[in-house]
């Protein structure tokens, strides 16, 4: 940046925010990484995130709900919607640190609350930074209200995982459907996640892992039913990074044998990731869902990182007792 700033504190009045082009990816992914790397305090702030990667892989999933800003035809910040069904998720919000605190961060706002109103989400939220009273106080301005914290655990992966095959249950791969079984295999994960939370559907996030290759879905059946999935990503690229498996969502039927099944389709994650030559699993969880997190930390998982979860409105959504579900909002 050669030209001077507008001073911190005051509006920018030169910034114009649109649908982000392909040809802004990497100024896109290196301001990100420089924001949260400056944030963060970290001695290389680009550094930040390794080879893991959400920029790309966002926007080829869903490029009209990808934004960025320009201030003078300069590329400043970027940031993202994801469409669930009945649920939004925003982010990453992310600009240069040259233009924080100028009112950028809002603008880039307001394209995402228009994505969730067309799509007409009934939920949306966010996973940000608890101590940090400029983003709590950033989000609450557009009607987002802090709640329970989200945890971002993770673990070794055992070299030789537990199957959870036997009695009824096995697990499958969503890459090993045929073409024509695949409509079918995503319809039975909107059933699913729609007894959790009506209207729920993280059918794009299935997609965007066989699509891009970014993973596997896993699914774990009983007896035929379909009783849990997990959305994994894996290596470089991705949103794991190297080495690592990533558990973007999972969840299990509601059904009093939820928890041990919660259990076995962490076995299908292990399973997979260890299949992969991947070495630690990584999986985060909203603290509301306690049973949840609670048999994650019986089973070896340690917290890496936390943050809290904002909801527009402020209702619990899925993030309640007894749901055993995996995400993060990151
Ligand atoms: C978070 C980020 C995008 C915000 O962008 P920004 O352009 O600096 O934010 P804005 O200037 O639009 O808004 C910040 C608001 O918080 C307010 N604020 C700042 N510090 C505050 C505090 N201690 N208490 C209350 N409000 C505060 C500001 O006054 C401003 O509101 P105002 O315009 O009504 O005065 C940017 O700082 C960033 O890229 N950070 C690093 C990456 C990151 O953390 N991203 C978010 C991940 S969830």
């Amino acid at each position: 940046m050669n030209r001077p700033l507008p001073p911190a504190g005051t509006r920018s009045p030169d910034i114009a925010v649109r649908p982000l082009q392909e040809n802004e990816l990497s100024a896109a992914d290196h301001v990100m990484r420089l924001a949260f790397g400056t944030f963060l305090g970290l001695p290389e702030p680009t550094a930040f995130m390794g080879d893991a990667n959400y920029v790309r892989t966002r926007w080829r999933t869903h490029p009209a709900a990808a934004f960025g800003a320009t201030a003078d035809g300069e590329f400043v910040g970027s940031n993202f919607a994801t469409d669930w069904g009945s649920v939004g998720v925003l982010g990453p919000l992310t600009l240069h640190p040259d233009w924080w605190d100028r009112g950028v961060g809002q603008r880039l706002m307001e394209p995402i609350l228009d994505c969730f109103d067309r799509w007409g989400t009934r939920h949306a939220g966010l996973f940000t930074f608890a101590h940090s009273p400029k983003h709590i106080s950033l989000y609450q301005k557009f009607g987002f209200w802090a709640r329970f914290l989200t945890l971002i655990l993770s673990k070794p992966i055992p070299s030789e995982p537990v199957e959870p095959a036997g009695g009824g249950f096995r697990w499958t791969r969503f890459s090993e459907a045929p073409g024509y079984e695949r409509e079918s295999l995503l319809l039975g994960c909107r059933q699913l996640t729609d007894t959790l939370y009506a209207g729920l559907d993280v059918g794009s996030e299935v997609r965007a892992v066989a699509d891009q290759g970014l993973g596997e879905t896993v699914f774990l059946w009983d007896d035929g039913r379909l009783v849990g999935l997990a959305v994994c990503h894996g290596g470089p690229g991705t949103e794991a990074g190297s080495g690592v498996g990533y558990v973007k969502f999972g969840a299990v039927r509601p059904r009093p044998t939820a928890g041990p099944d919660f259990g076995r389709l962490l076995d299908a994650c292990e399973a997979w990731a260890a299949e992969r030559g991947l070495s630690r699993l990584v999986a985060g969880v909203n603290t509301a869902r306690h049973e949840a997190y609670r048999r994650m930390l019986e089973r070896g998982f340690r917290t890496d990182l936390q943050g809290v979860a904002m909801h527009r409105p402020n209702e619990p959504g899925y993030n309640q007792p007894g749901v055993y579900l995996i995400d993060d909002w990151r």
